[in-house]
């Protein structure tokens, strides 16, 4: 199920769920047990790392019992590449509190055997318990993670070929579309599905028709972000322009 949450902005959105990560921290931390995150990269979640670097700083949130997976990484890329998703996420977050580095994890961009590095990956998030909270981003394809359509339920983390549309607003970053990666190594919708919670941010009136999509047409490989409606505990976190095509709302 998908639970709606529209606030009046994306500021007063990304401390609601930055408070909510704080919390599942805290209170794992108080139990004497790790607080397992799924982590998203693009420009959407941007500001929710802002504000966990700020709680950090500011209100003493420490992430020293915080594991980490993120979704996905570019195929080609390595970690010193400054359009790679680890470079990111150093450069967000990482860097900026007191994770343990070796308790980060992102999907190998030039992994020689994409195969047995994808089950290596699975493995990994089985091993530490699996994912408590995943924060996802949607592309105007419908992709989470780098799932682009046609993804089903049953995908797991593997080798993917990017979509053009994709490649295209990503171009912005990397200067030129012809530089932007054809693949991508992505956890798959599949593995999405498992984690106990979904937190699913979107802002701004081009993601309007891909959220009401997802929301409200029946779940269909041709919208991957749609099967997130079979999860149990789904929170879609919006701006206005993003949630302006949703009939309920
Ligand atoms: P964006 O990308 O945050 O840069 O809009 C979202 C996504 O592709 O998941």
């Amino acid at each position: 199920m998908i639970r709606l949450h529209v606030h009046p902005d994306k500021a007063t959105a990304v401390r609601a769920v930055a408070a909510d990560i704080a919390g599942l921290i805290r209170a794992r931390a108080a139990a004497g047990k790790r607080a397992v995150l799924g982590l998203a990269t693009g420009s959407t979640p941007i500001p929710l790392y802002a504000e966990l670097v700020r709680l950090h700083r500011e209100e003493g949130l420490s992430f020293r019992n915080v594991t980490t997976f993120n979704l996905d990484e570019y195929s080609g890329l390595g970690p010193d590449h400054d359009q790679s998703y680890r470079w990111f996420m150093q450069r967000q977050l990482f860097d900026h509190v007191d994770v343990t580095p070796a308790e980060t994890h992102v999907p190998d961009g030039l992994a020689k055997d994409v195969a047995a590095a994808a089950a290596a990956y699975e493995a990994a998030i089985r091993a530490a318990g699996g994912i408590d909270l995943q924060v996802l981003g949607i592309g105007r394809t419908g992709h989470i993670g780098f799932n682009e359509p046609p993804a089903g339920p049953a995908t797991r983390t593997r080798q993917v070929h990017l979509d053009e549309l994709t490649r295209r607003d990503n171009a912005a970053f990397f200067g030129d579309v012809a530089k932007v990666p054809r693949h991508a190594v992505t956890m798959g919708v599949g593995t999405i599905l498992d984690c106990r919670r979904v937190v699913l941010l979107a802002w701004g009136e081009g993601k309007a028709d891909i959220v009401r999509r997802s929301v409200e047409d029946a779940p269909s490989d041709d919208c991957p972000a749609s099967w997130l409606q079979r999860h149990a505990a789904c929170d879609f976190v919006l701006d206005p322009a993003a949630a302006a095509r949703l009939a309920r709302r």
